[in-house]
């Protein structure tokens, strides 16, 4: 679905990503981790096209999308949540899904025609429901505790139905209650789609991913199953010392 092929990026004289080769396939759940500063937000900014590589190419179901600007990326039905929540925290909960779910008009799409305004809210509901927010879609974003707004924003994700999602930290900030919810919430979702995560509670990581891969300075250190990563001595060394 997703391959890196000696992907450079290089800010000045420094080599936030070097050379990497990452080959994920489809419906994959692959864990991205590393120390603070390994490269894991930019290899995300690179795929989804906030940044331009320097070198290396990215390929996406076969086709060629190194470069591509963000909302052509977007129409390639890839779509990411942020470190930084990303929701307009004066509308409503449903009206942030909706305006996701209107933007959506994918290339590779069946239906290219315009779709109905009732069929934009219907997506909307389902992608409420699947993020466990249906009962709050009349609320004010704003309004939405912490964990509710990392939900929301995963659900904007959703609403453009991407064929790779990738979620950047999100468990970051919540509490354990949440934590569980959002790890039950990625599971569901993960059922027709591939999923990139960037995740430092090792707990989240070992319990979705079945690949995981740790960049340290840039460059791939390790590729393997939770129990090979955790294993893995270079690996301790660099993180799981931490
Ligand atoms: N736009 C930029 N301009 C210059 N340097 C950058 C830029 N973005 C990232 N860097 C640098 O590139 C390196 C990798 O950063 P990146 O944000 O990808 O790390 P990360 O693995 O996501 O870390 P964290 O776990 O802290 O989120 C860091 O040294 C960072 O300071
Ligand atoms: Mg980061």
């Amino acid at each position: 679905m997703l391959r890196t092929e000696r992907l450079c990026m290089r800010f000045g004289g420094l080599n936030a990503l070097n050379n990497v080769d990452v080959a994920i396939h489809t419906g994959e759940i692959r864990a991205i981790i590393g120390p603070n500063g390994a490269g894991k937000s930019t290899l995300f900014n690179c795929i989804t096209g906030v940044l331009r590589p320097t070198s290396g190419r990215i390929l996406f179901a076969g086709e060629d999308i190194t470069g591509l600007p963000p909302h052509r990326i977007s129409r390639k039905a890839i779509a990411r949540s942020y470190q930084i929540t990303n929701i307009l925290p004066g509308a409503t909960v449903l009206e942030n899904v909706r305006i996701a779910a209107q933007s959506r008009h994918h290339a590779w799409s069946l239906l290219h025609h315009h779709r109905s305004y009732t069929d934009v809210i219907d997506r909307a509901r389902d992608v409420l429901a699947a993020v466990g927010l249906a009962g709050k879609e009349d609320e004010l974003a704003a309004n939405l505790s912490h964990g509710e707004q990392r939900n929301l924003e995963i659900g904007i994700a959703l609403a453009t139905e991407p064929r790779l999602l990738c979620l950047d930290e999100p468990t970051a900030g919540m509490s354990v209650t949440e934590t569980h919810a959002i790890v039950a919430l990625i599971r569901r979702i993960a059922t027709d789609l591939t999923i990139l995560i960037v995740e430092h509670d090792m707990e989240v990581v070992m319990g979705l991913a079945r690949t995981i891969t740790v960049l340290h300075y840039g460059e791939v250190l390790a590729e393997g199953t939770p129990t090979q990563i955790q294993a893995d001595p270079r690996v301790q060394e660099v993180y799981l010392k931490s």
